[in-house]
């Protein structure tokens, strides 16, 4: 008998440390396959799982970060347990439409070296128009989810941020479009989809949400100098409504990216975030001269998120990750 017990306080004990409030300890191989149950991300074992990251830059722009000592870096360093690559598409921008493999070779890149740092990867068609590119996005997804669908590590964001097409009329077509795709190769990994107004009106798809489908997750970005409790009280209504929300992109300054950083607001996102176990990953592992950069001019590849490359912007979100 007091050996039942003696045995349960351990594993009482064991239970309690095993959960890390450190994201970056948070890592693959410890929660597997994900899947969406109610609003919360849940790991193999059905447990609430939050994944906390980084963003990589625009990929046509800061191709030097695209490589596995950034991602190791940012499991590491920055405490991630999630990388998103956010990969440019327009043609002007000299994104995916024009050099479609040269930008899946970075992808690539990302995404084995996220496998082998044990951290999740969502997979970003960056554009605000991609409702007008159904068919290349339908290949690259096809050919991703070919790919890579069978690794755990993978999740799939379909539109980054879609600006004032209607959600019932354009939006939910292209994802249903996207997911039929993705689906046929990977029958069970995230897929992630963008909202109206720069993936801000979650309101409108918790109205008419997609169904018939499982482990959908819906975009809401913000810049917490800009987004404020308003968003916040939007989101929540979506939320209580029963649609599941992934925050792939969020700044710690304005929209504009180019004002003082916010740490106020920020740790009111962040906290309102946490009570809804809300998954965040933070613009950007960059060192453009923007406040929401996390990385200081110059950065290395191979001090990346090292503590005396971090920005205020990346001190802030390292710290958070941790928390
Ligand atoms: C958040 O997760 C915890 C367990 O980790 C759970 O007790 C709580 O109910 C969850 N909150 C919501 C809003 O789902």
């Amino acid at each position: 008998m007091k050996i039942t017990i003696f045995f349960l306080v351990i594993l009482a004990l064991y239970i309690d440390i095993s959960v890390s409030l450190d994201a970056g300890q948070e890592t693959v191989s410890k929660h597997g396959q994900l899947s969406v149950s109610g609003t919360n991300i849940v790991n193999q074992n059905g447990n609430i799982v939050q994944l906390k990251g980084m963003a990589l830059y625009w990929s046509q722009w800061k191709p030097q970060y695209w490589n596995e000592e950034t991602v190791q870096g940012i499991h590491d360093s920055c405490h991630s347990n999630v990388v998103r690559a956010s990969m440019g598409i327009d043609t002007n921008d000299g994104g995916y439409l024009t050099d479609p493999d040269g930008q899946m070779k970075l992808v690539e890149t990302v995404i084995e070296a996220a496998i082998k740092h044990d951290i999740y990867v969502i997979v970003d068609w960056h554009e605000e128009k991609a409702e007008t590119h159904v068919t290349q996005a339908v290949d690259f997804f096809d050919k991703i989810s070919k790919k890579y669908g069978s690794y755990p590590n993978v999740m799939y964001e379909t539109f980054n941020e879609p600006t004032t097409q209607s959600w019932s009329e354009e939006l939910k077509p292209y994802h249903e479009a996207v997911i039929k795709a993705i689906r046929a190769n990977d029958p069970d990994n995230i897929i992630i989809v963008g909202t109206g107004q720069w993936s801000q009106r979650v309101d409108e798809a918790a109205e008419d949400p997609i169904t018939d489908q499982t482990n959908i997750m819906y975009t809401l970005h913000f810049y917490a100098g800009t987004h404020r409790q308003w968003l916040r009280d939007l989101a929540q209504g979506a939320i209580d409504k029963g649609l599941p929300i992934f925050i792939t992109e969020y700044g710690t300054d304005n929209v504009d990216v180019v004002n003082a950083v916010d740490a106020e607001e920020s740790q009111l996102w962040w906290d309102w975030c946490d009570s809804n176990n809300l998954s965040y990953a933070n613009w950007a592992i960059c060192d453009v001269a923007e406040a929401s950069a996390a990385l200081i001019a110059d950065t290395p590849t191979d001090k990346v998120c090292q503590e005396a490359y971090l920005t205020e912007s990346g001190l802030l979100v390292v710290a958070q990750n941790k928390k």
